[in-house]
């Protein structure tokens, strides 16, 4: 089996392709042009990375042309979304026109048996705690520019199905954290500043947006073992959800953090971390994927936000 990861230098591709390797598949991928490959290094040996953009079709060409890949995971994408609110057109060209320009080279490929789209949840937008849990059929109303993107890529996707028959299945992700996650991101962008509180030696103060926010929060290597379930076992055309189940506040994510913490830590809200429009309350249902693919997510959160500052730490 031949796998290829759009974006396998980056947070989920990089864990993805562990995990494929470990369950014997061959895996190729794409990095952007002068793209740090620090996430793949322990094992950059047993995979073949070929730069190519997703707006660069000669570039992408040449990266499946040279993969011939069984099995597509599309992860590449702008996928901060707090960034995306300062950069709505760049956003949606390269997550909704990046996932069609990939789509149209497939349509030539004869090899392929399953491409895994990485859709996200944050094209649900804001629903009241009576709709909680989302289920994979709730109609998309997403208000950020990233969540627009992944919401049209969602459409366009199932459209290449039912038109060109391309076998796509759509992972709606929510959140996930662990190692190797960049600044961006909530947990990274507490660890970064715990740790260099910690590094300081003296007490410090940490800067955060919304705080009254809830998220579904996986670990990253729970969420990439469900997209590898998903080419295994995901019926295509379908949708699927991936997530724990459970929401807690962003206030109580940063409390287990600061609790792993023996530095003093205040807390300042700053005003430039907080979002036009936040989608306050996300908390997915996992019982479509663990009835269909088998997703059982093993990590608990309080290792996964050890293990995260303990990356910070020694980065
Ligand atoms: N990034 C960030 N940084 N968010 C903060 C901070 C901070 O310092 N302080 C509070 N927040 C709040 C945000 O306002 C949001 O409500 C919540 O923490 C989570 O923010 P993010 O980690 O940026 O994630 P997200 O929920 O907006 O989107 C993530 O999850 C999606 C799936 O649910 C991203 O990983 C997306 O790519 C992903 O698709």
């Amino acid at each position: 089996m031949r796998a290829f990861i759009t974006g396998i230098t980056g947070f989920a591709g990089s864990h993805l392709a562990e995990n494929l390797l470990e369950h014997n598949i061959e895996v190729f991928g794409t990095s952007l042009k002068g793209e740090r490959r620090d996430n793949i290094a322990a094992f950059k040996k047993d995979v073949t990375v070929v730069t190519a953009a997703l707006n660069d079709a000669r570039s992408l060409k040449r990266a499946i042309d040279t993969a011939k890949p069984q099995w597509v995971f599309h992860l590449a994408a702008l996928a901060a979304v707090g960034k995306s609110f300062s950069a709505p057109v760049e956003t949606m060209k390269v997550n909704l026109m990046g996932t069609q320009s990939l789509y149209e080279l497939l349509r030539n490929s004869k090899t392929i048996a399953k491409i895994v789209f990485v859709s996200s949840a944050d094209i649900f937008g804001p629903l009241p705690p009576s709709k909680m849990p989302i289920l994979p059929d709730y109609p998309l109303h997403p208000v950020s520019p990233y969540g627009a993107s992944k919401a049209a890529a969602d459409i366009l996707s199932y459209q290449y199905f039912r038109a060109y028959g391309l076998p796509i299945v759509r992972i709606r992700a929510f959140n996930h954290t662990g190692p190797r996650q960049a600044t961006g991101y909530v947990i990274p962008d507490f660890c970064s500043q715990i740790t260099q509180i910690e590094r300081s030696g003296k007490p410090g103060t940490i800067k955060v947006g919304n705080v009254t926010a809830r998220r579904d929060i996986s670990d990253v290597r729970d969420i990439v073992n469900g997209y590898r379930l998903a080419a295994t076992k995901g019926r295509i055309g379908e949708a699927y959800i991936l997530a724990s189940g459970k929401a807690d506040s962003i206030r109580h994510y940063l409390k287990l953090l600061t609790n792993l913490s023996t530095a003093e830590i205040d807390i300042k809200i700053a005003k430039e971390l907080l979002r036009p429009v936040e989608v306050p309350l996300l908390v997915g249902s996992i019982a479509k994927s663990k009835k269909e693919l088998g997703y059982n997510p093993k990590y608990k959160i309080e290792q996964t936000l050890l293990d995260t500052l303990d990356f910070w730490r020694m980065n």
